[in-house]
């Protein structure tokens, strides 16, 4: 395997690098207590082609490769994890599943701007009573003969207020269980569509979160993706995508805590020294460090798998199971190297700690990850 980045990857390791130092980091604490959608700094991220790295340049896309999106997604996420996952359901639920599954006319009208930045995306999968049994759905599409009307109610959607383009999954067919639910691209102020309440969270607070309600929406035949019926495959092959970029996020949250944790180790005395020359705090930098280096293989060994377009469905899985375990190990750590100072805001730490938790629930908790680890040698 071949350790090293190529040039080009490093200089988007660098833009991204730059962009989070220098315009997420101001502000990153008041967005998190005022829980403020970062409006302005996702359109700036959606100009420097953020938001559609891997998509194709004819759609407005990047055209880059996995492992240039995960080492982005790193940067702007050990400053800002908010502004990671608006990024990341963007460019691998959203503008992936499109480009991937959509037809001609699906990609002009959509992807484009999805792509480009000029429009936000959301993926609507989960409900009130369907999170990881996703089959489970109770939002309905029923044909009637030039469009559907879509029924039902999303929850926990990332994006939710501020996307402008919703994947909405929904059952066409009850009696054929998974095989019933098919996709829909469905715009915001179509009427009967709503958006709900906004979630007050525990971390990535700056991202917006809410539940969508859709009553007797009418959605047009034209905005099916792929076929009937495909609407639970294409949530499925989506979300693989999309857990390489929560990996990264969880990558980034702890890279981030331990980045925060060594400076702190250097500059903090007790007992007559820096608090970095105690062999307690030593072992904890040491310990942090190779589990984030071993959370980083597993990110890129996804990523690589999913460039040379092999099977990555497994490898996704155990880079999310795995990085997002290492950030809420690597963050707790964090806040208690920090003592008491890692309790407060302005140190960040316990922003990320919080920031850390949800990498382990959304996009599949770490039990699905497991399921889908374990039928991949079972099946
Ligand atoms: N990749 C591709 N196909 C897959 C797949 C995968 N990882 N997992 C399942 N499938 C396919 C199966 O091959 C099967 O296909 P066939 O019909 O051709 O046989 C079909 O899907 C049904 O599979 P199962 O019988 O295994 O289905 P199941 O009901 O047992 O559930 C599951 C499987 C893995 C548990 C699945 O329900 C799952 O992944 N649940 C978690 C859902 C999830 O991740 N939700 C996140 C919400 S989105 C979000 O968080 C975004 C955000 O805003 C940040």
């Amino acid at each position: 395997m071949d350790f090293e980045y190529t040039q080009e990857q490093l200089a988007v390791q660098e833009a991204a690098r730059d962009f989070a130092t220098t315009q997420l980091l101001p502000g990153v604490i008041e967005r998190d207590i005022a829980a403020a959608f970062p409006k302005s700094l996702i359109r700036q991220m959606g100009e420097m082609g953020f938001l559609g790295m891997m998509s194709s340049p004819e759609y407005g896309g990047g055209g880059m490769d996995t492992i240039s999106y995960v080492l982005a997604m790193e940067e702007i996420s050990k400053i800002d994890a908010s502004a990671g996952v608006i990024m990341s359901v963007n460019n691998s639920l959203v503008c992936w599943g499109i480009e991937k599954y959509g037809n001609e006319q699906q990609k002009q009208q959509y992807l484009i701007p999805l792509a480009s930045g000029k429009s936000l995306g959301a993926f609507a999968l989960s409900e009130p009573e369907a999170g990881s049994d996703a089959t489970s759905q109770k939002t309905t599409a029923t044909d009637m003969g030039d469009h559907y009307l879509l029924n039902g109610t999303k929850n926990w959607i990332t994006n939710g207020n501020a996307a402008d383009i919703y994947l909405v999954m929904a059952q066409t067919d009850k009696s054929k269980a998974h095989r019933g639910i098919s996709v829909f691209i469905v715009e915001k102020g179509w009427p009967g569509f709503e958006v709900g309440k906004k979630e007050d969270k525990m971390g990535i607070r700056a991202s917006d979160t809410h539940s969508l309600m859709f009553s007797n929406v009418k959605v047009p035949k034209e905005n099916l993706i792929g076929e009937v019926g495909f609407g639970f495959k294409f949530a499925m092959e989506t979300l693989n995508g999309g857990r390489i970029g929560i990996a990264a996020q969880a990558l980034g949250i702890a890279s981030g805590a331990f980045e925060r944790s060594l400076q702190y180790a250097k500059e903090r005395f007790t007992f007559g020294k820096p608090i970095a020359e105690h062999q307690a705090i030593q072992f904890k930098l040491a310990d942090m460090d190779t589990e984030i280096e071993m959370a980083r293989l597993l990110c890129m060994k996804a990523a690589k798998t999913k460039d040379i377009g092999k099977d990555y469905s497994k490898w996704s899985a155990m880079a999310k199971l795995y990085a997002s375990k290492v950030a809420m190990e690597t963050t707790t750590e964090a806040v208690q190297i920090h003592g008491g100072y890692g309790y407060v805001r302005e140190y960040h730490v316990e922003r990320m700690m919080r920031d850390a938790k949800i990498t382990q629930i959304y996009e599949g908790t770490s039990e699905i990850q497991k399921i889908v680890i374990s039928r991949s040698f079972l099946r």
